[in-house]
């Protein structure tokens, strides 16, 4: 089975989708964790992408196809995939198509997640990341247990992203609602977009998500 999670900056992508993949046995492909990873190893698409990355703008349509490609020879991702920030683009959304077609696969659920703007700044601008297991935080909404220390690893070493301004995300809010808004379309054509409250509670919205999931396996 195979996810998409289409949502603008914020909207709980990552955080969903590392809870949805216990349980289900479904791979997150998050196509900024791999370019985030990509600039952190030095290689020459990483440096490519750091710049635009960092403007908020989107990476090209030829890299990200490309590493989602790659990935998705892989083992691991063979039983399903839930697609995070990605696709961003309708070249991408027909590309991602083609890819899954060859292997006798399909998009089998879009899950739109619809959050206030306003709502949305609050988020990027409030969030951390472990340094080094990368459990996603909040200083408001999903703080660590112990101040300071990660619940999961133990950790006391925080990171937050250069593109985590008030700046950054409201010009990537502008690209999401010109680049990628229009893909809400597209699914709702091919019949398998699913709509959900993005502003609920973390548990709330993993439950209406489940609940997508129960349906589609019905
Ligand atoms: P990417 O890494 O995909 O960033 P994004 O789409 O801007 O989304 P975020 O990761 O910021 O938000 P999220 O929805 O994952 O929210 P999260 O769960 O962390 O892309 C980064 C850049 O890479 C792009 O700008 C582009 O340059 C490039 N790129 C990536 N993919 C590309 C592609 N396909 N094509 C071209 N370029 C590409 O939640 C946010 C915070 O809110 C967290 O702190 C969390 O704890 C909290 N939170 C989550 N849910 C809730 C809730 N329900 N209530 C309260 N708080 C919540
Ligand atoms: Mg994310
Ligand atoms: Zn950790």
């Amino acid at each position: 089975m195979n996810l998409i999670l289409l949502g603008p900056p914020g909207a709980g992508k990552g955080t969903q989708a590392k809870i949805l993949e216990q349980g289900h046995g479904l791979k997150q492909l998050s196509t900024g964790d791999m370019l985030r990873a990509a600039k952190d190893a030095g290689t020459e698409i990483g440096l490519k992408a750091k710049a635009v990355m960092d403007r908020g703008e989107l990476v090209s349509d030829d890299i990200v196809i490309g590493i989602v490609s790659e990935r998705l020879d892989m083992p691991d991702v063979q039983k399903g995939v839930i697609f995070d920030g990605f696709p961003r683009t309708t070249a991408q959304a027909a590309a991602l198509d083609k890819l899954l077609a060859s292997k006798g696969q399909k998009i089998n659920a879009v899950i739109e997640m619809k959050v206030d703007d306003e709502a949305l700044v609050k988020r990027i601008t409030g969030r951390f990341t472990c340094a080094k297991c990368g459990t996603g935080y909040h200083e408001e909404f999903a703080k660590p247990k112990r101040l300071g220390v990660c619940d999961k690893c133990g950790s006391t070493e925080f990171t937050r992203r250069p593109d985590d301004n008030e700046k950054t995300v409201r010009d990537r809010l502008q690209v999401y609602n010109k680049q990628t808004a229009p893909l809400v379309d597209y699914y709702r054509g091919q019949g398998n977009l699913h709509v959900i409250d993005g502003m609920a509670d973390i548990a709330d919205v993993t439950r209406e998500m489940e609940a997508v999931l129960r349906q589609l396996k019905a």
